[in-house]
């Protein structure tokens, strides 16, 4: 059942997440599949909806600074740092896990992943609810985000007790992943807060593009994230466009094609519409989507990540 985001509706849902059910719910993301962190069995069941490989963890939200702490073995000097400069917001701060954080939503890691997100309906839902609540995009594993109610109801429709319709998302790119786990400060995922941003406040941060996400990444396995049914193409200057129907996004280079786009020069106005762009491409049964390269540029970091994970591999 979908439903628009009133007091009562988000009330409901609060409800549903205390008694085990699963919700899907707006953030400034992207939507998130959310159950009851502390209930193994909802948690399961978000697993199973997903059809996401056990072996990758999820996000455990909350809606306040004490109750995160608590998620937490140990709060590290730069989780406050950054908690006090970006949460509520879209960043994501792995640290050692409390015992009480069940291992089935940390795929089984010592560690968990834990964001105060900024959207209002999203923190008034995790008030009411008063559980933390791991919650990964509501979209099935490996396929595009959803960034709006009837994206999260097309892909997982019944199999989700409610939908809390709150609209489109505002920076719909998935948080900022940051792990303040062992020696070093590591970027796990690119996101909006970029990583000048992170070492602004914390000092260095390690970045390395090449390990696919996941708890156990299978060696040799690079699983497609972020994907559009329609293949997706990054083109860079040199190359011609594919054959057939296809759909061109870009920054620099005009090409002919049935459909094309020019994509905002700002990486937050480009990230705010992406999703948005794609999801809607992916109706119109193009035979592929080209997008040219990304700019170069840390703050395009998201971006290009996203955008390789989506492409055709060959
Ligand atoms: O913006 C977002 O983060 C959205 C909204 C709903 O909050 N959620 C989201 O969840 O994107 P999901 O499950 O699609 O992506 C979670 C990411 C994955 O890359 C996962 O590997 C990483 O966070 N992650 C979660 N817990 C982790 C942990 N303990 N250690 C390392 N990475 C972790
Ligand atoms: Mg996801």
């Amino acid at each position: 059942m979908i439903a628009r985001a009133t007091t009562e509706a988000i009330r409901q849902a609060a409800d549903i997440l205390r008694r085990g059910g699963i919700v899907a719910f707006p953030t400034e993301t992207v939507y998130g599949l959310g159950a009851n962190a502390l209930d193994v069995g909802a948690v399961q069941r978000v697993y199973e909806v997903k059809g996401r490989p056990s072996t990758s963890p999820l996000i455990v939200h909350t809606d306040c600074l004490a109750r995160a702490r608590g998620l937490a073995e140990q709060w590290p000097e730069e989780a406050e740092r950054l908690a006090e400069k970006f949460w509520p917001g879209p960043l994501t701060i792995v640290v050692a896990k409390a015992r009480h954080v069940p291992h089935q939503v940390t795929a089984g890691l010592p560690t968990v992943g834990i964001r105060i997100p900024r959207n209002a309906i999203a923190l008034e839902l995790l008030r009411a609810a008063q559980v933390p609540v791991a919650a990964p995009s509501a979209n099935p594993f490996s396929q595009l985000s959803p960034v709006t109610a009837a994206h999260v109801e097309e892909a997982l429709g019944a199999q989700v007790d409610l939908i809390l319709d709150g609209g489109g998302c505002e920076v719909g790119l998935e948080s900022t992943v940051v792990s303040l786990v062992g020696p070093s400060v590591r970027l796990l995922r690119p996101g909006m807060i970029s990583r000048a941003e992170l070492e602004a406040t914390i000092g260095p941060v390690e970045f390395s593009q090449s390990p696919p996400e996941g708890a156990h990444p299978a060696p040799g396995m690079h699983p497609r994230h972020y994907s559009p049914r329609t293949p997706l193409l990054l083109i860079d200057a040199t190359a011609g466009l594919p054959p057939g129907r296809v759909a061109y996004l870009w920054w620099r280079n005009e090409r002919a094609a049935v459909y094309s786009l020019r994509l905002p020069a700002d990486p937050v106005r480009c990230a705010s519409l992406l999703y948005h762009t794609l999801h809607e491409l992916d109706r119109d049964h193009f035979d592929a989507i080209a997008v040219e390269t990304p700019p170069e540029g840390i703050e395009w970091e998201a971006i290009r990540d996203r955008l390789q994970r989506a492409a055709h591999r060959i």
